[in-house]
């Protein structure tokens, strides 16, 4: 431990709505290997020997039943409109602070922050004398004003967080800010007339903003899920129709043209069902009969894509992914195989994964058993899925 640095309190602003990312839920509550984006800025904090307790804002309707799993926790507070009035309110909740100790002030979206740039940070604060400082980086693009003008990128700066300030100049600046839409706190600060020492990031701490910075962040944030490889395998048979029903045959998803259609109570795609099925056994959650009784009149004639996406959201409650499908449809006719990129894209689609998970197959059975007498189409698949390991 680097005894040359000093203690502080955080507070982490995470109470916004995250419109930018275009997505339901905001930013911070997004998983990434199963964990929200939130956890993993906490992380930070919980693992730094120098933080002594963190303030965090969350939004209103979740503060009073957020349930913490980081033991440095000290209060939650509910956020206001702007993220300048989450601070606000998350400064308030401090108490038995003197006016010189450090509050360091990290967006819940930076879940990146390396703790070298984090000590970085408090090492220039502590050895300049400086009562406030900021991370930031340099700006690599070329830049273009609105009205034209192309800024000079060597003048400028990106002003990132964490931000640290004496609790006695912070708790001054926002209580005299003439408004609530500042979007950084050195602003506040710095309209007091007092400077802030700029330190560069040596790591990368680009906020999270835009639907593709989620996507970005599967890649770049550890898993420290452990995860363990599971199999299950469906098997399903449903029996062709006499040929004077107005049903369309309906295999994963697809309507084949055959002079049949299948039998039975739902739309009897006898392809879905199966991969339904081996999907619940992957994850030990029974079968499709299980969870939707043949029994009840509101499956009849279901579009069975409904089973599968049940089967898909049981998996993502486990914490887990589909790795890959891989179903084989037993039948003399019709033929499969022109379908099967149809089925295959369908499936993907229902599942929310890449058609590269999804194989699609068909044999016959030599004209032998019932399939061979094209009584009916048998189908067996088998699913791999990763879950969180066991204890
Ligand atoms: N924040 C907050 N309270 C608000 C607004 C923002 O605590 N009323 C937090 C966000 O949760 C985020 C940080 O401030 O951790 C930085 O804000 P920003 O990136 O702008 O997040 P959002 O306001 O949530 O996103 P957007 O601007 O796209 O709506
Ligand atoms: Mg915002």
């Amino acid at each position: 431990m680097d005894q040359e640095l000093p203690t502080y309190h955080v507070i982490i602003p995470a109470a916004g709505s995250g419109t930018r990312t275009g997505l339901n839920a905001p930013k911070q509550f997004q998983t990434i290997h199963g964990r929200a984006i939130l956890d993993y800025t906490l992380d930070v904090f919980e693992n730094d020997p120098y933080c002594e307790g963190i303030v965090l804002a969350l939004p209103k309707d979740m503060a009073s039943t957020f349930v913490p799993k980081h033991s440095k926790i000290t209060n939650i507070v509910a956020g206001g409109a702007t993220r300048q009035s989450s601070i606000t309110n998350a400064l308030a909740a401090l108490n038995n602070i003197k006016d010189t100790d450090l509050i360091l002030i990290h967006d819940a979206a930076r879940p990146y922050l390396h703790r070298d740039d984090l000590a970085k940070t408090l090492r220039a604060f502590k050895q300049d004398g400086v009562r406030a400082a900021t991370l930031c980086k340099h700006v690599n693009d070329t830049l273009l004003h609105t009205s034209g003008d192309r800024p000079d990128r060597s003048e400028l700066y990106a002003l990132q967080t964490p931000q640290i300030f004496e609790y006695g100049l912070i708790t001054k600046a926002h209580q005299q800010a003439t408004t609530n839409k500042h979007t950084d706190d050195s602003a506040l600060v710095t309209a007091l007339g007092e400077s802030v020492k700029l330190v560069i990031a040596d790591h990368y701490n680009d906020k999270i903003t835009f639907a593709q910075d989620i996507t970005m962040a599967e890649k770049i944030l550890p898993e420290t899920v452990t995860y363990e490889t599971r199999t299950g395998q469906g098997f399903d048979v449903h029996a062709f129709d006499d040929g004077t029903s107005e049903k369309p045959l309906i295999l994963c998803g697809v309507t084949v043209p055959h002079d049949r259609a299948l039998t039975g109570h739902s739309d009897a795609d006898v392809g879905l069902h199966t991969i339904t099925d081996a999907l619940l056994g992957a994850i030990a959650q029974g079968d499709i009969g299980r969870h939707f009784p043949p029994s009840d009149a509101t499956f009849k004639d279901m579009d069975s894509a409904v089973f599968l996406e049940k089967a898909s959201d049981l998996v993502k409650e486990a914490g887990g992914k589909i790795i890959n499908i891989d179903l084989t449809l037993i039948c003399e006719a019709p033929k499969i195989t022109p379908h099967a990129p149809a089925m295959i894209a369908r499936v993907a689609d229902i599942l929310q994964i890449d058609q590269r998970r999804v194989s699609i197959k068909a044999t016959t059975t030599e004209k032998l058993g019932f399939t061979g007498r094209k009584e009916g189409i048998a189908a067996q698949a088998v699913a791999t899925v990763k879950v969180p390991e066991y204890e």
